[in-house]
């Protein structure tokens, strides 16, 4: 019953990504739990990434998730605040092997077109930004194909 909060950047919007990203969870066999479209103001940027503020990059951070619609999503799985993040591989693209998402789609860690929770717990907090009035509780039929209990 594991959840991570997933949200495609300005770039992936731009750039035409959402669907492959999407399809990436999906193939794996992640369930989508909620999904929508937003542009976010500067205060809901710096309080996604507050965790970041002391950081040099705090300002251009900000500047580039507001900079256009993002795709904030919640997916359900085992394992998935860990294996998200491989699937979305290292924050810097020129470390992020080929195969990962951003391995295959970018090159700047300052346009590295997604963003995966880092821990079970921040991604509870996320969600809870992200998606105050709570996410779509549905269960997937092809649930035993992918399970074995
Ligand atoms: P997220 O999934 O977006 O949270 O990335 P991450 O967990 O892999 O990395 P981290 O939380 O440390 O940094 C958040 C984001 O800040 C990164 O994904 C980058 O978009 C951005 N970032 C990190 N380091 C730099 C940097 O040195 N310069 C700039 N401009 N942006 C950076
Ligand atoms: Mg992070």
């Amino acid at each position: 019953n594991e959840l991570t909060f997933i949200m495609i950047k300005p770039d992936g919007v731009q750039r035409g990504l959402v669907g492959d990203i999407i399809s990436r969870f999906e193939k794996k066999g992640f369930f989508l739990k909620a999904m929508k479209m937003v542009q976010v103001e500067r205060s809901f940027a710096e309080k996604h990434y507050s965790d970041l503020s002391t950081k040099p990059f705090f300002g251009a951070l900000v500047e580039y998730i507001i900079s256009g619609p993002v795709v904030a999503m919640v997916w359900q799985g085992k394992g998935v605040v860990a294996t998200g993040r491989k699937i979305i591989g290292a924050t810097n693209p020129a470390q992020s092997e080929p195969g990962t998402i951003r391995g295959d789609f970018c090159i700047e860690v300052s346009r590295n077109v997604i963003h995966g929770s880092d821990a079970v717990g921040s991604a509870q907090k996320e969600i809870a930004l992200w998606f105050p009035d709570g996410i779509v509780d549905w269960h997937s039929s092809a649930h035993p194909w992918i399970y074995e209990n």
